[in-house]
């Protein structure tokens, strides 16, 4: 990144610097890797750099079927130029098939198909570790207006439909994954869009034959090859995928 640009903010797994057009950010994506809100650390060589790539296919194709987004260019290996939005604090779970914390939370068996696709609200605040909320709080709490919230779980859904058809398509299953949006003014009014990132870091991907694990839980657990899985998912994709040792 250019070392004169402003630092905006630094997260567990990216840095959002100034943009030099007004109302636009530089998106970093680092290699640092954190589970269980940050308790599990470590840098993984590549990491950003495939889920820069993975992230920069994956958001024009949702923007295809009419999601408003943030994402407006892939800058380089780590990089992507994006509108500057309001985060909305609340982080948007999708779940199909019960895997991770809703098996410790509820006695689901990991693996089992849900009946239908469940969308549950975190409030995104590291201090309290991201607890899970219901829409009375969310109401309580002014975090997102009734209007806004309806239009985050239709785009929430839409979003899911195409990605589970998309990653179906090349033999990967959508278990879950995580969504974050924010306000955007557009001709003076404030419109939700989706923010952050669509990558193997919040989304669970098994493979469809094998049920292998090719996402973050790779690193969560334990289980060592992440960026070869994550590797596996841009080449399914169809990505040519850059020299990952590059800074
Ligand atoms: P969970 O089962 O741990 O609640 O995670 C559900 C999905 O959300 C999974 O695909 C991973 C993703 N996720 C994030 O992207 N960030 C987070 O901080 C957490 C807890 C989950």
């Amino acid at each position: 990144m250019a070392s004169d640009a402003e630092l905006i903010y630094e997260g567990k797994a990216k840095k959002l610097y100034k943009g030099q057009q007004a109302g636009t950010l530089v998106q970093y994506f680092k290699d640092d890797a954190t589970a269980f809100n940050a308790q599990k650390k470590d840098t993984i060589t590549g990491k950003g750099i495939l889920n820069n790539l993975i992230s920069s296919h994956l958001f024009p194709a949702v923007g295809e079927m009419g999601i408003p987004h943030h994402f407006i260019d892939r800058l380089s290996p780590r990089e992507q130029l994006v509108k500057s939005v309001e985060i909305i604090p609340l982080e948007i779970i999708i779940r199909n098939t019960a895997a991770g914390s809703i098996c410790a939370r509820l006695g689901m068996e990991e693996g089992s198909r849900l009946d239908h696709t469940l969308v549950e609200f975190c409030l995104k605040d590291d201090a309290l570790g991201d607890p899970v909320i219901a829409t009375e709080h969310i109401r309580l709490m002014g975090l997102a207006s009734d209007d806004e919230l309806d239009q985050i779980v239709d785009y929430s859904l839409r979003i899911n439909d195409f990605l589970s058809g998309l990653f179906f398509a090349i033999g990967i299953r959508l278990v879950d994954f995580k969504l974050e949006f924010g306000r955007y003014q557009q001709d003076g009014d404030d419109i939700v869009i989706l923010a952050d990132e669509l990558s193997p870091d919040n989304c669970r991907l098994w493979d469809i034959s094998t049920d292998e694990k090719m996402d973050k839980d790779r690193f969560r657990r334990d289980l060592g090859g992440l960026i070869e899985a994550y590797s596996e998912i841009a080449r399914r994709l169809g990505l040519e995928i850059p020299d990952i040792t590059a800074s």
